[in-house]
């Protein structure tokens, strides 16, 4: 499906035929996909299109859940209330293995509602202590320490800082703004002729003590939300060395 057209969606439902369509999974912000965020009202239209035709909206809050967009699972931020959620990395913060769904009262329905009926689904590791306990904990710290409400600090603080890097000779455009992540865009002649840079820009800036995601054509940033101004001004810091040596290695 095109990411950004929701009449693009619209058509494709109807040409397969809306009974054959049983759901429509929508990462807000696309993440490991580039760091893409939509563009404005288009998760609102995209989920009427689903309203419309009887279609699933699913959100994946994998990435975009437990505060990267500021809220809980990402979605409500465009006042959309999905038919299903699914979530992982941040419910607990990457320090146990926990992911999972949350279902609407209509989706659950037939599985729950006759008396009686058991839903036989099972994983071995399935509602696991520990991986549970680790999500508790993180919910309870994004609680305490108001990590929501520093999140919407942090998407303009990075953005501004990644805009920033935008005149560096290897980077065509800074994007973001929408949660707490970004991505530098970069030269596409320079990518030509090195399809590797994100990789080396990555090697070299990691040198210099910061973490960032090399994509196709991309760096990707994602910082946690504990950070401070000034851990991101040592990211931008890195990342602009690590562009510099990139470059001086070409
Ligand atoms: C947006 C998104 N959805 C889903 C997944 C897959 O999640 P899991 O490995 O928990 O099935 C990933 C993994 O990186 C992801 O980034």
């Amino acid at each position: 499906m095109p990411w950004d057209d929701a009449t693009g969606l619209e058509k494709t439902i109807i040409d397969v035929g809306a009974e054959r369509v049983a759901a429509f999974f929508c990462e807000p912000v696309i993440g490991a996909g580039g760091v893409l965020p939509p563009p404005e009202g288009y998760i609102q239209a995209a989920a009427e299109v689903c309203r419309r035709h009887g279609v699933l909206f699913v959100a994946d809050a994998v990435i975009c859940g437990f505060g990267r967009l500021g809220d809980w699972f990402g979605v409500e931020r465009f006042g959309v209330r999905p038919d299903m959620a699914v979530f992982a990395k941040g419910v607990a913060s990457g320090y146990q293995p926990l992911g999972g769904v949350v279902a609407s009262g209509k989706v659950a329905a037939p599985f729950w509602d006759e008396p009686g009926r058991v839903f036989r689904h099972g994983q071995t590791y399935a509602g696991h202590p520990a991986a549970c306990a680790a999500g508790s904990a993180t919910i309870a710290l994004l609680e305490r320490d108001g990590l929501l409400a520093r999140a919407d600090e942090l998407e303009t603080a990075l953005l501004d800082r990644l805009r920033g890097l935008a005149d560096h000779p290897l980077v065509e455009h800074a994007r973001g703004g929408v949660g707490v992540l970004g991505a530098l865009g970069l030269d596409p002649q320079r990518l030509a002729e090195y399809p590797d840079l994100p990789a080396r820009v990555f090697r070299a800036t990691r040198e210099r003590g910061a973490l960032i995601r090399p994509m196709g054509t991309a760096l990707g940033f994602s910082p946690p939300l504990t950070s401070t101004d000034e851990h991101l001004d040592t990211l931008v810091e890195a990342t602009r060395a690590g562009l510099d040596q990139a470059a001086a290695d070409l």
